[in-house]
């Protein structure tokens, strides 16, 4: 018998993956909120046996305990940074990946030099936090995976991460705020998926949400920028935090793969139907609402044309190039008659199911050696 899935009016509250105005009607409504509480539903577990089955997460701990660096002493913080020559000198981040001659006959086209600069300026600064914000919303869940995961061998690896998640939290915030001049708020979208997240009572969820689609998205947005950027410091910070995202995205593969090849066909349509909510979520926080404001545009002017701006798309697209390939070695695409495999050919991202997935690849981005490059799996 096979199982039925939702539609994208159930999954994601609207029918069309395009449809920016229900896009845009998810907005932070409280921007000046400084804590907000989540239900996180779960119990904590522990246990009893203490012995050691899972070799794959205890090399993995053992990597994570020599692997730390002092986000204070290990960065060059006395780099004078002028956000205004790193990002005309970042060529790419200017118009952040988007091409400025696709936007004729829109507000755009009278932009001159300086509101490129600035677009992109702010287009960094927006980056950035949301980096951030995702970054704090790995120390939470990871912090819960310590005390719902049942393995003993998980929650020894899991306190590694969430001491890196400190760090991580550490650097981006303090980046943005003695180098950038601060940052934004947490984008309403990705703020709902980490709602989301942290709300599912079930542990391997938390690990699928995070681990999986959120780091996953992490590890190429910061390889990327890593890439490009020849501001000193902030290269050398999102070196350190990728040797460490590697991990953990490994962290997140080794564990669900055992448990995902033991899962019925039903239990499967929730994870298959949850990575593909949080894959639209990740590509609607994308649209970047919060910057076109701040830059005095109306979102609804630009944002049909940006959804087919071919530079931008292809960006945007790279950006799946860790998760695809998990997903693919969990069985996420194929089970069910292949209905992750669907949604991913819709989003344009299936293009990457044969790069390398991040099981064995986390080894690559160990400190000492130079970065994979974010397009090494072509
Ligand atoms: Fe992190
Ligand atoms: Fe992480």
């Amino acid at each position: 018998m096979s199982v039925t899935h939702n539609d994208n009016e159930t999954i994601l509250g609207r029918a069309d993956l395009n449809d920016i105005e229900a896009i845009l009607a998810v907005t932070n409504t409280d921007v000046d909120e400084v804590l907000h509480a989540v239900k996180d539903n779960a119990d904590a577990i522990f246990t009893w046996d203490y012995s050691l089955t899972r070799p794959a997460l205890r090399k993995l701990y053992e990597k994570a305990k020599v692997g730390q660096w002092n986000s204070t002493t290990d960065l060059p913080w006395d780099t004078e940074v002028d956000p205004e020559k790193v990002v005309s000198g970042d060529q790419v981040a200017i118009a952040a990946g988007i091409d400025p001659n696709h936007y004729d006959g829109t507000v755009l086209e009278k932009w001159d030099d300086k509101q490129w600069l600035d677009y992109g300026i702010q287009n960094r600064k927006w980056t950035l936090s949301q980096f951030l914000h995702g970054e704090q919303g790995a120390l939470l869940c990871t912090a819960k995976i310590v005390e719902t995961v049942p393995w003993y061998d998980a929650k020894l690896y899991a306190s590694t991460q969430v001491m890196d998640e400190a760090r991580h939290v550490e650097v981006f915030a303090r980046y943005l705020d003695e180098k950038m001049g601060g940052g934004y708020q947490v984008n309403a979208h990705l703020r709902m998926l980490l709602d989301d997240i942290i709300n599912d009572s079930r542990w391997d969820m938390t690990y699928l949400g995070m681990q999986v689609m959120v780091e996953g998205l992490a590890l190429a947005a910061f390889g990327f920028m890593h890439q490009m950027t020849e501001e000193p410091l902030l290269k050398q910070l999102l070196r350190y935090v990728m040797s460490d995202e590697a991990r953990h995205v490994a962290f997140g593969v080794l564990s669900l793969k055992e448990v995902y090849d033991g899962m019925t066909d039903a239990e499967m349509m929730d994870r298959q139907e949850f990575a593909y909510e949080a894959a639209v979520r990740m590509r609607d926080r994308f649209m970047s609402q919060e910057v076109w404001e701040r830059m005095g545009v109306n979102p609804r002017d630009v944002l049909p044309i940006v959804l087919r701006d071919p530079t931008r798309d292809l960006f945007q697209q790279m950006l799946f190039s860790k998760i695809v390939p998990n997903c693919k070695k969990l069985g996420l695409l194929d089970r069910n008659e292949q209905w992750l495999r669907r949604r991913f050919e819709e989003m344009g991202v299936i293009q990457f199911e044969d790069w390398e997935d991040t099981g064995s690849e986390y080894i690559k981005f160990e400190l000492g050696s130079e970065a994979p490059s974010p397009i090494a799996g072509a």
